[in-house]
């Protein structure tokens, strides 16, 4: 048992995965903490322990058992909730090879925050109130400071490509109706929150299961219409989803100029054993239709290499494509062959070396793209959301997803706020395992 700690419980509430399990983490959180837990998101000795996990990879299987056994490590005794897509995918096996105390399916989410009340009731029942220890405390108040909240829009996917674990973790899509969703956006900008991050598992086919009408095109106007959302980023969409009346709703300038449009393949063949929904040339006609509309639009992808049966000659077409269509960032995935999905099924014929050599070279040209894109900011004067200050700079995030730091030595940096700055050049790394630098700024005004 983990020594009896006085004051308010403190629950480790820790994500892997996407920006949908970070919704949902968060949502979990506002639940403890209105139960009177403190909560911090990061590994730490707490009194129970909630992880969202993920399994969109074999890497992030391999994670979840990692922080599961962390969490065993630091707080010996606490109880461990695990809920998400891996917790979905590997059932009971967590339970009984890992010691986890409750393992929570995915459509069940909803209720991890009450397993875990229920968890430190039976292991705290006398656990007295106050404060918590004053380190704890302070990482708390540190995450607590968010300046983004993640709210989702829809969960599920109905178009099952042959790479993909997540339908089978995810189920069908089902769409939140755009009035919840306004009163949730409401909510957190009343809470002080300034920028609202959209989340779906497809959020670019919002609303394609009511059969009501309602489509992504229409829940933007909406929150754009109907909320007080300093700044709403909805980024993750497909190249068929982008119709004039969706690209209009970017005349608002609230609306983050940043588009992620996963390519996956540049190569019809691959693309069609994929089972995408788009070709070569309709994602090239996306990208040429995005930057027509929206100037300065940030556009990332994804791209899976090795896929099997992927050839030299179709890896070489899919680099082509990455260099003309130019994005501001890629993530590259070498494939490894999921359980339960389509592609599972054919032979994974394109040896680990290549995949490496071809996972090089597209993360060499990335890197490469995010120095221009970046590069291409000197000059302009822009609004950035500053989240955090250490060691004389404030850090934050452009619209476009660029990472900015500003020198600021006076007292009470001015985090959580929106400010213009002017990006003077491009310093250092970004960090997070790329190779791509960060824009240096000059604050307009304070
Ligand atoms: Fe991972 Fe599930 Fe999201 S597999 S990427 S957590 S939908």
């Amino acid at each position: 048992m983990a020594p009896t700690r006085r004051g308010a419980p403190v629950v480790a509430a820790l994500t892997l995965g996407c920006k949908l399990n970070q919704a949902e983490t968060q949502a979990a959180a506002r639940v403890l903490q209105q139960a009177g837990c403190v909560t911090v998101d990061r590994p730490a000795d707490a009194d129970a322990w909630l992880i969202n996990t993920c399994s969109v990879t074999h890497i992030a299987d391999r994670k979840a058992r990692r922080l599961i056994r962390l969490a065993k490590r630091i707080s010996p005794g606490a109880p461990v909730v695990v809920t998400g897509c891996y917790a979905q995918h590997a059932g009971e096996t967590l339970l009984t090879e890992l010691g986890v105390d409750v393992l929570i399916p995915n459509g069940r989410k909803s209720e991890a925050a009450d397993a875990v009340l229920r968890e430190l009731a039976r292991t705290r029942p006398n656990a007295a109130g106050g404060p918590s220890p004053p380190e704890i405390a302070e990482r708390a108040t540190r995450s607590k400071q968010r300046t983004r909240a993640f709210v989702k829009i829809q969960e599920g996917c109905d178009d099952v490509c042959a790479f993909c674990i997540v339908p089978s973790v995810r189920g069908r899509e089902r769409a939140v109706p755009i009035t919840e969703i306004a009163q949730q956006v409401r909510r957190r900008v009343a809470e002080g929150v300034q920028e609202i991050v959209l989340t779906g598992t497809q959020p670019g086919a919002y609303g394609r299961d009511r059969g009501d009408g309602a489509n992504a095109a229409r829940l933007i106007r909406a929150l754009l219409d109907e909320t007080d959302a300093p700044r709403l980023r909805y980024s993750s969409i497909q190249p068929q989803d982008i119709t004039p009346e969706l690209l209009a709703c970017w005349d608002d300038a609230r609306l983050c100029r940043h588009f992620h449009l996963a390519l996956q393949s540049g190569t019809d063949d691959v693309l069609r054993r994929m089972r995408r929904r788009y070709d070569a040339a309709q994602f090239l006609d996306a990208v040429r239709t995005i930057r027509a509309a929206v100037p300065g639009a940030a556009i990332t992808t994804d791209v899976i290499v090795g896929f099997p049966g992927e050839r030299d000659e179709d890896f070489e077409r899919t680099y082509e494509l990455c260099r003309e269509a130019a994005f501001a960032d890629m993530h590259v995935f070498p494939y490894s062959p999921r359980p339960r999905t389509g592609a599972a099924l054919l032979e994974d014929n394109v040896p680990p070396q290549v995949k490496r050599e071809r996972a090089r070279r597209l993360r060499e040209l990335a890197a490469e793209q995010a120095r221009e894109f970046r590069a291409g900011l000197i000059g302009e004067t822009l609004p950035v959301l500053f989240e955090s200050a250490h060691d004389g700079r404030l850090n934050g995030l452009t619209d476009t997803y660029v990472p900015v730091e500003a020198e600021w030595h006076g007292p009470n940096p001015p985090l959580n706020r929106l400010l213009p700055v002017r990006i003077a050049g491009l310093a250092g790394c970004a960090g997070r395992g790329r190779d791509a630098p960060v824009a240096r700024a000059e604050l307009v005004t304070r």
